[in-house]
C-alpha cells in the first residue's frame, strides 16, 4: 500500500490534531487511499467515537490497536470504513450521461465489437454505493434489448468498499429520495411496491451482481479486465493523488480497447492522467484510451 503524504499534524485553530487520531486517518489511507485533510479531521473523530462505543473502547490510541494489531483488525477496519464512506447516489444521476451512453456509446461500441465472436459487453460501476447507479445502467440496456443490443448478453459488474450499501444494493429496496429522477415509464416497468417504498423487479436485477472491491488493493484491481465501460462517479473525491493516480491506471489497463471512462459531473484525470484522451458528447464527457488531442473539443 502507499504511504500516507503527509504524518505531520497540522495546527488548526482547535488545536493540534490529537495523534493518535492522526495515526488512524493514515492507516485508513494505507489500506483505502481515502485521505482526510485536517479539515475533515472532527468527522473521522465522530466517526471512530461510533465504533468506539460499539466496542466499549474508551480511547484512541486503544482504538488504533483495534485497527492494526488485535485479532479483529480487519473486521475493525472494514467496519470502521463502512461508517466512513456512506455515499449520496440515486437513480438516473446523471441523464446527459446516461443519453450519451445509450445513443452514442452504445453504438460505438458494438460497432467495433460486430467482428468479435463473443457478443457480451462488460460494464463496471466501480463504487456503486447502494446500487442505484448499476441498476439504472441496466434498465437503460434493458429498453434497447430488442433493439441494437438484440442477442447481446450484458455483464453489469457492480463494486464498492462499503459492506452495508452493498447489503442495501443487493436487497433492492429504495425509498422517495433515491427514486426521485425516475420517470413513470420506468416506475412501472422496473419496480413493484415494496411496503412504502419500491424494489427493483427481477428482470432489472438480473446480470448485475454486487461484490466488496476497495479500488486501493491492488490485486483485486488487477481482476476486473476486459471492460467495455467503466463508470467511477464521484467516488474519486475520496482519494489524494497518488491514490487517484494508480486507480485510474488499473481502470486504463482494465479498458478494452475501445474502452470508456466515466467520472462524475464535476470530475476530470486533468493533472491525473495523460494516458487518456477525453472525449465531449452532448450535455456529458467520457474519456477514451489514447494520448493527443480530443475529439470534438478542447482538453482539459
Ligand atoms: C458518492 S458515492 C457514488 C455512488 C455512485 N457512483 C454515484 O455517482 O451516484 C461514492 C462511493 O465510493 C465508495 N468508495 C470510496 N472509497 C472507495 C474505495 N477505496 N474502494 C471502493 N469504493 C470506494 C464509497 O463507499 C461510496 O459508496
Amino acid at each position: 500500500m502507499t504511504s500516507a503524504p503527509s504524518l505531520q499534524p497540522v495546527s488548526s485553530t482547535a488545536g493540534p490534531p490529537e495523534p493518535d487520531l492522526v495515526r488512524i486517518r493514515d492507516q485508513i489511507y494505507r489500506v483505502a487511499g481515502i485521505f482526510h485533510p485536517d479539515t475533515k479531521l472532527r468527522l473521522l473523530r465522530d466517526r471512530c467515537g461510533r465504533r468506539m462505543k460499539e466496542l466499549k473502547v474508551q480511547t484512541l490510541r486503544e482504538y488504533f490497536e483495534c485497527l492494526t494489531s488485535r485479532p479483529i483488525r480487519q473486521a475493525e477496519m472494514i467496519a470502521l470504513l463502512n461508517e466512513i464512506t456512506v455515499g449520496e447516489t440515486c437513480f438516473f444521476r446523471n441523464q446527459p450521461q446516461l443519453e450519451a451512453l445509450r445513443r452514442i456509446v452504445i453504438p460505438n461500441i458494438l460497432q467495433v465489437k460486430s467482428t468479435f465472436p463473443l457478443r457480451r459487453l462488460r460494464i463496471w460501476s466501480a463504487g456503486c454505493s447502494t446500487g442505484e447507479e448499476p441498476y439504472t445502467l441496466r434498465m437503460l440496456l434493458l429498453e434497447e434489448a430488442a433493439s441494437q443490443l438484440k442477442d447481446w448478453t450484458v455483464e453489469i459488474l457492480a463494486t464498492d468498499l462499503n459492506e452495508r450499501s452493498l447489503a442495501h444494493a443487493t436487497a433492492a429496496v429504495y425509498d422517495n429520495h433515491s427514486t426521485r429522477n425516475l420517470t413513470p415509464l420506468y416506475r412501472q416497468k422496473y419496480f413493484h411496491p415494496f411496503g412504502a417504498q419500491l424494489q427493483v423487479n427481477p428482470a432489472a436485477r438480473a446480470h448485475v451482481s454486487f461484490s466488496r472491491l476497495n479500488l486501493s488493493d491492488d490485486a483485486s484491481m488487477t481482476l476486473m479486465k476486459s471492460m467495455d465501460a467503466i463508470f467511477c462517479c464521484n467516488v474519486l473525491i475520496y482519494f489524494d493523488l497518488a491514490s487517484k493516480r494508480r486507480v485510474i491506471r488499473h481502470f486504463f489497463n482494465n479498458l478494452l480497447p475501445h474502452g470508456y471512462l466515466f467520472l462524475g459531473h464535476s470530475e476530470s484525470l486533468y493533472g491525473v492522467s495523460e494516458d487518456f484522451r477525453l472525449v465531449h458528447l452532448p450535455g456529458a464527457t467520457a474519456y477514451v484510451k489514447g494520448k493527443g488531442a480530443p475529439e470534438g473539443g478542447k482538453a482539459i
